[in-house]
């Protein structure tokens, strides 16, 4: 039954239909998508309400259809019925950690890239906040270790899956580091958000496929301090939130910046997060550069990267990667 037919590819986003719940006071349309003669249509065919959840399993079994779209606008509702059922997914004792966190991260993943690359919102990023607190009790709860994430992450370098791996590995430091609940959250959280402000930048200079010119590169430079003042904006962050997205760019014996900050004048957590910041960016791939191995980068940043990175916390984060930790 085809009752609305819209054009415009960028107002739709694909969605999990195994995060709808059978029920929920937000109701919002879903679509698949057709192509003919080179034209793309979205189709509503459903919507969110329970009394169309039949219809929905119906086509998705049937294999007609596998992939299902909401329009942009309805984002935040449908991100609200994700995280309620990502809540009760991880409260489910059968389900093994690997499996939530998969689902976590993927999910996680979704909304990073939604604020990124289309929306800079600050509902977006709440949304964003409580998949992460979700986070944090899944792996708190079942005592993660580095290995749990490694196993979920994505390898490929995008600015929204480096945010979210960043905040994974912040947020599975503080656990090993055995960090009060309100740290661990926001080391977390702060991981998360470290690169916020490059979300003002323009994204031809953030997904360019090579290097960046000495122009484009006084241009991502500005990222700390824009979003540093983004978070301030918000009032809703902690100090030390905020400091890692301001200072994760200064290195512990200087030259770094904005601030051409020196060791202990820079942020406990900025310190860690350039730690979790700088193995991600090694360990992930990029068009113009191959990822590392972990072993191998974790050698690479003790032998090479001394005056960038804090020893102690580097040894501690070293520590926690091996076997058994
Ligand atoms: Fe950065
Ligand atoms: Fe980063």
């Amino acid at each position: 039954m085809k009752t609305l037919v819209e054009k415009k590819e960028d107002q739709f986003r694909p969605i999990n239909t195994d995060l709808l719940q059978d029920g929920g006071d937000d109701v919002f349309d879903i679509y698949y998508k057709t192509t003919s003669f080179g034209n793309t249509e979205f189709v509503k065919f459903a919507s969110s309400h329970p009394s169309h959840q039949e219809k929905v399993r119906k086509l998705i079994s049937s294999g007609e259809c596998t992939e299902f779209f909401i329009r942009q606008d309805d984002l935040i509702k449908y991100y609200h019925q994700a995280t309620e059922q990502l809540r009760i997914m991880i409260s489910d004792p059968a389900i093994p950690l690997l499996n939530k966190t998969q689902k976590l991260y993927d999910v996680s993943k979704d909304i990073m890239k939604n604020f990124f690359e289309y929306s800079g919102s600050e509902e977006v990023l709440e949304s964003s906040e409580n998949v992460m607190s979700l986070m944090d009790q899944c792996l708190s709860e079942g005592q993660a270790r580095f290995d749990t994430i490694t196993q979920v992450i994505s390898k490929d370098y995008f600015i929204y899956t480096h945010s979210l791996n960043v905040g994974l590995y912040c947020l599975v430091y503080g656990i090993n580091d055995q960090m009060s609940a309100v740290d661990i959250r926001c080391l977390g959280l702060g991981g998360m958000l470290h690169d916020i402000g490059k979300a003002k930048i323009d994204s031809s200079i953030i997904n360019k496929k090579g290097p960046l010119t000495r122009d484009e590169l006084d241009i991502v430079k500005t990222h700390p301090k824009v979003g540093q003042e983004i978070m301030e904006s918000m009032q809703c962050y902690a100090t030390s939130v905020v400091r890692m997205a301001g200072q994760h760019h200064e290195n512990y014996k200087g030259k770094g910046y904005p601030n051409n900050l020196v060791g202990k004048d820079i942020a406990p957590f900025a310190r860690i997060c350039k730690v979790m910041d700088v193995y991600d960016g090694l360990t992930t791939h990029r068009p113009y550069k191959k990822a590392v191995k972990p072993f191998e980068a974790l050698i690479i940043m003790k032998n090479e990267m001394k005056d960038e990175l804090d020893p102690n916390i580097l040894g501690k984060f070293i520590r926690y990667m091996g076997p058994g930790s």
